[in-house]
């Protein structure tokens, strides 16, 4: 590493660079994917989300992160979603990746974002970076006949467009915060818009409820998301799905693991399912923890010393509490206290028990309130139906 290496901005005329790092990263983009690749970037950095590492006039490494919400236990709260993390391969292994990550971290404090999240390639960088698993992404197989089976047709369904964009968000939302979700993405109206407007798609639209899915190979439909607020609205919305059976033999569908799905269907999903997992930070503790949801009955007064190198307005003595679904983290003196770094924070926040946060070294310090913190941050898995 030279001492010329800098943190900067992408600008467009970086971005010849950044694909040519792009193609030695990942392999060489289809030419049509290359025009689509270039809109989204020009959109990164003009809201200032694409961040880049220059050795004198050369770029060597850039990221950007999508200004995505994510749930927590029933509340919404802005995640930065850190993606398309490349060094230039001369200049792997000698720190760049991490000045880069820090340069990212600190434009999300910039910007506001109480958390970060990012599906890792290798998880060795961002741990040392304060990252952590925060829940996974699941890929579930079913049989089509099954799902034609479900019945719901007393339920109207019509054909959703890109002028429904809003609609799938109210329809999500409210699912959403009645299951009290953890981790789920919330996309910008603008995306949703392109999923629909996408002829590749195929979505449908009732009251409570609505799936987008498309064909996954000659006879293999996939659910990108299916949400429902009602048994009726499920049952119909799958059968539809399941409708093309005598094409389709298999669904792929991305699911909680704890969807009704699972519990309706007679036969289960197959055995083998795929998980992705993704990790998550704090990068504002005290405002992820205001903007979260907790269990609406938990109760916690507890004193924690968080120690946080790379964002060090986390570190000190804070005194956290929790009551009425609310919590709050707030400056303490120095006292006996639970001990975390940011990865034992993230795993407490995403509804890792402590038992588990201590057999893994990540909580440290008095057992007292364990009981009381893993009340609070419980809840249904954390998931993400997306992967960005
Ligand atoms: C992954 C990548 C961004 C890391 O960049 P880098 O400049 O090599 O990272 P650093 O030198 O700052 O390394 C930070 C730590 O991560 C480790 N690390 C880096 N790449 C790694 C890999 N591929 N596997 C395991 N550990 C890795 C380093 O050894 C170092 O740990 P250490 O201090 O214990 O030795 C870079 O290798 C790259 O561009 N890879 C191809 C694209 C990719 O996979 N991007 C990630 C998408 S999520």
């Amino acid at each position: 590493m030279t001492d010329a290496l800098r943190l900067v901005d992408i600008t467009e005329d970086h971005l010849e660079d950044v694909l040519r790092i792009r193609r030695q990263s990942f392999g060489t983009m289809a030419s049509g994917d290359r025009d689509e690749w270039w809109k989204y970037a020009v959109k990164f950095l003009e809201d200032g989300r694409y961040v880049g590492v220059a050795d004198g006039d050369a770029l060597v490494a850039a990221a950007r992160f999508w200004n995505f919400g994510q749930w927590w236990s029933g509340r919404r709260i802005p995640v930065a979603g850190v993606a398309g993390v490349v060094v230039s391969p001369e200049y792997r292994g000698r720190g760049v990746g991490s000045l880069l990550m820090r340069g990212v971290m600190r434009r999300g404090v910039e910007k506001g974002f109480p958390l970060s999240a990012l599906y890792p390639a290798t998880t060795v960088i961002y741990r040392h970076l304060g990252y952590e698993f925060g829940g996974s992404r699941y890929k579930y197989s079913f049989q089509s006949a099954d799902l034609r089976r479900l019945g719901g047709k007393d339920v109207s369904i019509r054909r959703a467009g890109p002028d429904d964009a809003q609609r799938f968000l109210e329809v999500a939302s409210r699912v959403n915060e009645s299951r009290r979700s953890n981790g789920v993405l919330i996309w910008p109206l603008d995306e949703i818009e392109e999923w629909l407007a996408d002829e590749d798609n195929t979505a449908f639209l009732a009251d409570d409820g609505f799936v987008l899915y498309n064909w996954a190979g000659d006879e293999e439909l996939s659910v990108d998301e299916l949400i429902a607020g009602s048994e009726q609205t499920a049952r119909a919305l799958w059968a539809t799905v399941g409708s093309g059976s005598s094409i389709a033999r298999t669904v792929h569908a991305y699911l909680p693991p704890g969807d009704p799905i699972h519990l309706m269907i007679e036969t289960e999903a197959d055995k083998k399912a795929e998980e992705q997992r993704w990790m998550l930070r704090l990068l504002d503790a005290p405002a992820a923890i205001a903007a979260r949801g907790f269990a609406p009955s938990a109760v916690v007064e507890v004193d924690v010393r968080i120690d946080d190198p790379d964002v060090p307005e986390n570190s000190g003595d804070w005194h956290l509490t929790v009551a009425d679904g609310v919590g709050e983290l707030a400056p303490a003196e120095a006292a006996d206290s639970m001990r975390f770094g940011p990865r034992g924070l993230a795993a407490l926040y995403a509804g890792t028990s402590l038992n588990v946060l201590r057999g893994a070294g990540l909580a440290k310090g008095p057992a007292t309130n364990d009981a009381a913190l893993d009340a609070a941050f419980a809840g249904s898995a954390s998931y993400m139906l997306d992967y960005f």
